[in-house]
């Protein structure tokens, strides 16, 4: 049922120790406007895809001297809600997103043993060697590649060598993923080459792991997950413990994910995400919980006494974040984007406050949005990914987009000095084969 244009039941979600209280009445919404705006998007964001796979085509064409055999993309992907909740098996809430990575390629002629990858961006072309076991090497960017073909050949799925282009549309360092696509769309191409398909749990948990081992980022699940499982028009329910997925419509064309890119990416990120991990395992220890999913606000907070404010604080963090995630999923079932809108709000000043992820710049973005309010068309807004920058997401009316758009740019201009990219998506499918 579409609510965004009547007077949503108030709701009330309890958050580990505060209360949220949603009762907005809103404004008369045109729903013609809204699904003109919709239908010329969709036009739109079909081809985006289709457009995007043959300028890299003539990429390859160019760069190679001959068409590619195969064409493969994989999305990125923007986080509703449910942050630094998959390494504790909690839930997230993610979509993918209509911004790819795609790989166009083809054999290496003479059968050389040797993948050749060129970035359209002019990064240094990465060479990797089969026949020794493929290694973590330069480039640096190469890792994410090395990793899966390494697990890849691992289980039997040796592609030989190939020429291969890489084109990618995911901003980097943006907190949308952009590691995750392009591990997703190696893996994708091995897939296509060989002719042989992973199980798609598989498949993400191998791009997981070459992320691991590869790049030594210790992530959660999420990211490969949706790059792999997206659908068109759904967000994806991910239970990060039991790895069983639902997909949650997301098909109103009265509302619209906006994502705005603060352009800045805070160097400690790195190292702050594994200390938050170790810092949750510490709360799990003390509460002799095998995972903070396994435990409860009440059970947290009569542990209180036992830990430093920091670990009850992060533990705090997801214990609430899980809870809002799922609150959140049901609310976009239901279509009561004022109650989904509120969550993102809580969801962004926990990650700000108790698990302290965020950063001036993000902030600046939610605390505009939060200035142009429901009747601006704003619902809610917060950051998005592993945080220190990055971007945050906002659930808006479709129909002022633009106006909403204008003034964050404007106003986080004017407060940071700095300019954002600001964009809109539907939620998208998976990694896909375009050809071959
Ligand atoms: C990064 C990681 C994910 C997840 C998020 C935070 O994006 O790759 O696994 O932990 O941070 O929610």
């Amino acid at each position: 049922m579409d609510r965004a244009g009547g007077t949503p039941a108030p709701l009330r979600i309890r958050n580990a120790d505060q209360h949220y209280k949603v009762n907005f009445s809103l404004p008369v919404f045109s729903a013609r406007k809204a699904a003109d705006i919709h239908s010329r998007y969709c036009a739109l964001s079909m081809t985006y895809l289709q457009k995007l796979a043959a300028d890299t085509a003539n990429l390859y064409a160019k760069s190679f001297g001959r068409p590619a055999r195969w064409i493969v993309a994989a999305p990125g992907r923007v986080n509703v809600i449910g942050e630094h909740t998959d390494y504790n098996e909690g839930f997230v809430l993610p979509t993918a997103i209509e911004r790819y990575a795609v790989m166009a390629a083809d054999k290496a002629p003479g059968g050389e043993k040797v993948i050749q990858i060129r970035d359209s961006s002019g990064a240094e072309t990465a060479f990797i060697d089969l026949s020794a076991p493929v290694k973590p090497g330069a480039p640096k960017w190469s890792n994410y590649a090395r990793g899966v073909i390494s697990g890849m050949m691992e289980r039997g799925l040796n592609p030989g060598g190939l020429d291969i282009l890489l084109n990618s549309t995911v901003p980097l360092g943006g907190g949308l993923s952009s590691s995750a696509s392009l591990e997703v769309c190696t893996a994708t191409l091995l897939e296509a080459v060989t002719g042989r398909t992973l199980v798609p749990v598989e498949k993400a948990l191998l791009c997981q792991k070459a992320e691991h081992e590869f790049a030594g980022v210790p992530c959660g699940i999420m990211d490969q997950f949706i790059s792999v499982m997206g659908r068109q028009n759904n967000l994806l329910l991910l239970d990060c413990r039991s790895r069983e997925t639902q997909l949650v419509p997301m098909n109103d064309p009265a509302v619209s994910l906006l994502i705005a890119n603060t352009n800045v990416k805070h160097e400690l990120a790195n190292g702050e995400y594994g200390r938050r991990r170790a810092q949750c395992e510490t709360a799990c220890r003390i509460l002799g919980a095998p995972s903070l999913r396994e435990t409860t606000s009440e059970a947290l907070a009569n542990a209180k006494d036992k830990m430093d404010d920091i670990v009850f604080r992060r533990a705090r963090h997801v214990i609430g974040e899980i809870e809002r995630t799922v609150h959140a999923a049901e609310a976009v079932r239901n279509a009561n984007w004022p109650a989904v809108g509120q969550l993102m709000y809580a969801s962004h000043a926990s990650l700000r406050d108790d698990y302290e992820v965020s950063c001036k710049e993000l902030d600046v973005i939610v605390e505009i949005a939060e200035g142009i309010g429901i009747k601006g068309g704003v619902f809610g807004c917060r950051m998005t990914g592993g945080g220190f920058g990055g971007c945050a997401v906002a659930l808006v009316k479709t129909e002022l987009i633009e106006a909403i758009s204008k003034q964050l740019a404007a106003e986080y201009k004017k407060k940071t000095g700095i300019d954002a990219t600001i964009f809109t998506t539907r939620p998208a499918a998976g990694a896909t084969v375009l050809k071959g």
